[in-house]
């Protein structure tokens, strides 16, 4: 029996020292000292012995289950040591390696500009309006007291989409005037940007499709200095304060009195030089304050309330802002063009 003890330790201690994994530990486990288990078998016979043999071999015995408990457990921590090794080996990060630079893109110019004119809006507490570029004419003509008839909705100039002249792809944002004026509760403080199209060839100064800011206050006791502060704050944020404005008298059918605004040239300071083609300023917007017939037609009653509407060229903008030349540059989407601006 003694020998059957040597016997079992000694294989039992080779295989616990060859297992590879916890799964084939703990199968010795049970194989050597589980209840079938070999040793277990063994120690069953103890019965069988006599008075002086069961003290020594009961001692071997001990023994050996003490050595193969021991065996298995140091087994067990080798394992996890290894497993624990490797897998730091291969969660090693080489922080020499070469990072792959995540390419950051650029902000459009147009995108740029859009930005900087809603911020400056937002700080004078307008807030922003969106609304479709598909438009009915009587939108972005009729209740703008553009009637029938009237040059400005020529087929010639004009992107319409059904033959009767009634749909049609906005020309200005001004219709957001009307829209806004239907259905927000006065006083009205907006800001409308978004693209408009016109039957134009391009060139370095039109485009079939550009973009316009519209803007549009109504209140009690708006008069045209409250528009003249307005833009002259948007022009001097834009442009620096030291830039300047002028206002010049001009017609709009929604507007009455009209003016167009015109920033002086940044280049020639009012000389006259290329830039603005010699007339020492650039035109940047139309505006004026909102015609009494538009203002009624949305219900208004322009004995109690007035308004002034402006109209920006976003484009136009984005040109002066960045000096940019050709306006095509804008749409292209030229890559190392846009690269540029950041
Ligand atoms: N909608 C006009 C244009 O496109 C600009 C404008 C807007 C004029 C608002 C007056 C008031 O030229």
């Amino acid at each position: 029996m003694k020998q059957q003890l040597e016997q079992i330790r000694k294989d039992a201690l080779a295989a616990i020292g060859q297992a590879q994994d916890s799964p084939s530990l703990e199968s010795l486990r049970v194989a050597y000292l589980g209840k079938k288990g070999q040793l277990t078998a063994v120690l069953k016979q103890m019965g069988k012995l006599s008075a002086e043999e069961r003290p020594v071999i009961g001692q071997i015995a001990n023994e050996v289950r003490e050595a193969l408990g021991g065996a298995i457990t140091a087994q067990a921590k080798k394992l996890e040591q290894a497993a624990l090794e490797m897998r730091l080996r291969r969660e090693t990060v080489d922080v020499t390696i070469p990072g792959t630079p995540a390419s950051l893109g650029h902000r459009h110019p147009l995108s740029r500009i859009l930005d900087e004119a809603k911020e400056v809006f937002i700080g004078m507490g307008f807030s922003i309006a969106e609304g479709p570029e598909i438009e009915l004419a009587d939108y972005n003509f009729t209740r703008l007291n553009t009637e029938e008839g009237h040059p400005a909705r020529d087929w010639g100039d004009t992107f319409y989409i059904t033959p009767d002249s009634s749909v049609l792809l906005r020309t200005q944002t001004s219709p957001m005037q009307v829209r806004a004026m239907e259905t927000m509760p006065l006083p009205l403080r907006i800001i409308a940007p978004g693209r408009v199209y016109r039957k134009d060839e391009v060139d370095a100064t039109h485009s079939p499709m550009f973009h316009q800011l519209e803007g549009l206050v109504v209140d009690k006791g708006i008069t045209m200095a409250d528009l003249k502060g307005t833009l002259e704050t948007l022009v001097k944020r834009l442009y620096g304060p030291d830039s300047v404005v002028r206002f010049r008298p001009h017609h709009f059918p929604f507007t009455e009195p009209s003016c167009e605004v015109d920033v002086q040239c940044f280049e020639c300071h009012g000389e006259g030089c290329r830039v603005c083609k010699g007339e020492g300023w650039i035109e940047v917007l139309g505006a004026g304050m909102v015609h009494p017939r538009v203002l009624a037609g949305c219900g208004i009653d322009p004995e109690e309330y007035s308004g002034f509407a402006f109209g920006v060229g976003l484009e136009r903008l984005a040109m002066r802002r960045f000096s940019i030349s050709d306006l095509r540059l804008m749409f292209e989407n030229d890559v190392r063009f846009l690269r540029q601006f950041s």
